[in-house]
């Protein structure tokens, strides 16, 4: 069924449509690793990683957002269920229970690390069939570039 049509030829749709939704299963997931971390955090460090950990779920839920309503805006269905982000997440799993500060820090270095370089592939993809996917692929990873920037300060 299609519901909504699709400005885009059907070859560029595809390569946009999985870009799209590979930046919102990185992006849920990124959200749920950050919680999980805030939740968990212990140390001397808790109180500024664990409030910086918040600003990482916000960065994270506000573009999951956008790129699902992009996605359903060119006619492909976003797909944000539990079951899809496990199996194509960027992010590998995080232990369960307390995480010390400084495994904290290096868990959101590599998540975040992880993420940016899918989607840098994803801005390259997209630069051709749908430059208006490709900007907001270009917004968002900005946001988490900086988000990785100062993850690394933490640990220098
Ligand atoms: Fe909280």
């Amino acid at each position: 069924m299609s519901v909504v049509k699709s400005s885009l030829p059907e070859a560029d749709l595809k390569l946009v449509g999985e870009a799209l939704q590979g930046a919102l299963v990185d992006l849920l997931d990124l959200s749920l690793v950050a919680k999980q971390v805030h939740w968990n955090i212990v140390g001397p460090r808790f109180r500024s990683v664990h409030l910086q950990l918040d600003e990482v779920v916000t960065t994270a839920r506000q573009h999951s957002d956008t790129v699902a309503e992009r996605a359903a805006a060119i006619g492909v269905t976003p797909d944000g269920r539990a079951a899809t982000v496990a199996a194509q997440s960027a992010i590998g799993t995080v232990p369960s229970g307390w995480i010390k500060d400084t495994d904290a820090v290096r868990t959101l270095v590599d998540a975040l690390s992880a993420v940016v370089v899918r989607m840098r592939e994803r801005i390259r993809a997209t630069d051709q069939p749908d430059p208006i996917t490709q900007d907001i692929l270009i917004g968002l990873t900005a946001d988490l570039e900086k988000h990785a920037w100062m993850f690394q300060a933490e640990s220098g």
